[in-house]
Formats: structure tokens, C-alpha cells, sequence
């Protein structure tokens, strides 16, 4: 059925008001989204689970939508779904994207200057939290190097540095920056821990211990559903069955470190293979988009209201502080 469109939509909060809320007790699910099916199965999830989320929009979704496309589906789906408590952040930006996304409706934005050197960083990040702070919008930054594979940039295990704690004090410092994405052994993509690391807990309690009570980030965080992969590639797939994502167990400890947003996009994208794979090769006389469109939404949200709970976020927008 159609949902009525009302007037009283929330506007974006800011990450920072979440993460006050959030921080020690449970995680804020920041969801990567680039299609219409996605902006619907995730908001309906927020609202009905009154989970207060970040919608997280990237380079390569803007590229794909176009930004105004984007930020206008982010402002309906706030109309259609009023009771949702989000934060609109730009995930993985540099200066370009940035400039746009505080003179937009984004709450947030990433520097991800985390390729460059110490120093390189440090300075691109500070100019970008000078400009950002004084629109009032927060920025995420990123120190350490991940690896796998993020919308068109690749960086191999050779290539991946865990986020130096002593460094991580000094580059806040330094930079003046809201919040700080770590690498802590995720990595980004379905082929994460062939290596069957894991998440290094040793690392990341050392972070806390040099920044205490200050929101950290963990970017590469889907779970890599064993059991997605299988039925993907019974219906056609070619994916690797051998890769794993961070478990439920991981993610949960991850948030008494400090861990306050978590991202996720790999496992979305993996449900929309799984759905529409399984769809045509069971109907292969269908072709309209719109049926399993509806199917990969109802399976979108009820994978994200999941995710809330193994977060911790689910039922938590009413005691969200909006002040
Ligand atoms: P995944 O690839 O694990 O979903 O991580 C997404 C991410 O970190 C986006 O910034």
C-alpha cells in the first residue's frame, strides 16, 4: 500500500549527537546506499525498528545516481518514513566531493586521505575540518590502511597498515578531527580474512586506551554471509566460498572498544545478487525489474532490522538527546 507523505519529516541530525548517545553502549549502523530499493528497505527498517541510523552516500553512488539524485531520495524517503532518526554522511569523499557535500544536505563527511602520508594527511584532513566546522557539519577521518576492494579503488594485504595507535592521538590532535576510522585488521569487500585473522582486538584496545571516550570508526564491517555466497553461486555465481566477514561476536566487543559506526555495504550487495539471481533462474520467463525490486526491499529490511540487533541500536531512536 502507499504510504501517506507527511510534512513533519526529521531533518538529518548530526553524527557527533549519536555517537554522545551511542558511545560504550551500542553501534550505529552506517549503511551504504546507491538505489531507490535501498534507500526504501533502509529506512523502513529505522523506522520500524526505531533504530536512528547514517545513511552513507559515496563517490561512485553519486557517479551512479548523480549527487542531487541522491540527496533527493535520502529527503523523500525522510518524508516517507517521518519517524526516522539519520545522519546523512559522505563516506570516502576527498576535497571535490566534499566542497559539494557541505554546501548540500550531508550532517557529515570523510576525508580519506589515509593513502597519503602521516603529514599529507594530517594537513588535507585539518583544512577539511576547517571548512566542514564551519558549516557545523562533522568529519570522519581515517588513519591505517585497509585493504580489499572499495567502489574503484583496490589496495592488496601487501599494501594494508593497521592504524598506529600513539599516531591516532596525534593525528586527532592535530587535525581536529569528529571521528576516526581505524584499521583494525577489516578489510573492505566480500573477500575479507582469507587469512582468517580477524578483527585485532589488541590494536584497537590500545586506540581506546590513547583516545578515551572519542567515537571510532570500523570501515569493512559486513558479515560475508557464508550461506548468501553458497545459494549466489548455485544460482550462477562465481564468487570465492572461502572468504568471511566480521562475525556478530567480534562486532558486539568491537563497541565496548569504542567502536561507534559501523559500515556496511558488501552484505547489501550480496542480498541483491542472492534475490535477483535466485529470481530469474526460478522465473526465467520474468523480466520486469519491478518484482524482485520489491522482493530484494522486503529482504533488505528485514536483513537491517537483524544487523540493529546484533548492534545494539534497535529501539534506541526514542532516547536519543536530539539537543
Ligand atoms: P564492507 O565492504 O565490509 O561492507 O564495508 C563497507 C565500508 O566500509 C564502506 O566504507
Amino acid at each position: 500500500m502507499e504510504k501517506e507523505i507527511s510534512s513533519n519529516k526529521m531533518k538529518p541530525v548530526s553524527p557527533s549527537t549519536l555517537y554522545s548517545n551511542c558511545y560504550g553502549k551500542y553501534a550505529i549502523a552506517a549503511v551504504n546506499v546507491f538505489t531507490m530499493e535501498q534507500m526504501h528497505g533502509l529506512f523502513s527498517a529505522a523506522q520500524d525498528s526505531a533504530t536512528p541510523i547514517i545513511v552513507q552516500l559515496t563517490p561512485a553512488a553519486r557517479n551512479y545516481a548523480h549527487p542531487k539524485m541522491l540527496i533527493a531520495m535520502v529527503e523523500a524517503a525522510a518524508e516517507i518514513y517521518p519517524k526516522t532518526i539519520y545522519a546523512v554522511h559522505l563516506d570516502h569523499g576527498v576535497e571535490e566531493h566534499i566542497e559539494d557535500a557541505i554546501n548540500s544536505r550531508y550532517t557529515s563527511v570523510m576525508i580519506d586521505a589515509s593513502h597519503d602520508d602521516f603529514n599529507n594527511n594530517v594537513k588535507r584532513t585539518k583544512a577539511v575540518v576547517k571548512k566542514a566546522h564551519s558549516k557545523k557539519i562533522v568529519v570522519e577521518a581515517e588513519l591505517g590502511v585497509l585493504s580489499g576492494v572499495e567502489d574503484d579503488l583496490s589496495i592488496d594485504e601487501s599494501h594494508a597498515r593497521y592504524t598506529d595507535p600513539a599516531q591516532a592521538k596525534e593525528f586527532v590532535q592535530l587535525t581536529g578531527c569528529d571521528s576516526l576510522a581505524v584499521a583494525v585488521g577489516t578489510s573492505h569487500g566480500a573477500y575479507k580474512f582469507s587469512g582468517g585473522k580477524g578483527l585485532q582486538f589488541h590494536v584497537l584496545e590500545k586506540i581506546q586506551n590513547e583516545l578515551p571516550d572519542y567515537p571510532l570508526v570500523l570501515h569493512g564491517s559486513s558479515s560475508v554471509n557464508k550461506k548468501e555466497i553458497t545459494e549466489i553461486n548455485q544460482y550462477g555465481g562465481k564468487l570465492n566460498g572461502n572468504a568471511s566477514g566480521v562475525t556478530d561476536e567480534e562486532l558486539k566487543k568491537a563497541i565496548s572498544y569504542g567502536i561507534c559506526k559501523v559500515n556496511i555495504a558488501t552484505d547489501l550487495r550480496l542480498l541483491w545478487a542472492k534475490v535477483f539471481r535466485k529470481f530469474f533462474h526460478e522465473q526465467p520467463d520474468l523480466f520486469d525489474p519491478v518484482i524482485p525490486g520489491k522482493e530484494y526491499m522486503i529482504a533488505y529490511k528485514q536483513f537491517m532490522i537483524e544487523r540493529f540487533e546484533i548492534l545494539g541500536s534497535k529501539g534506541k531512536a526514542a532516547s536519543i538527546n536530539l539537543n
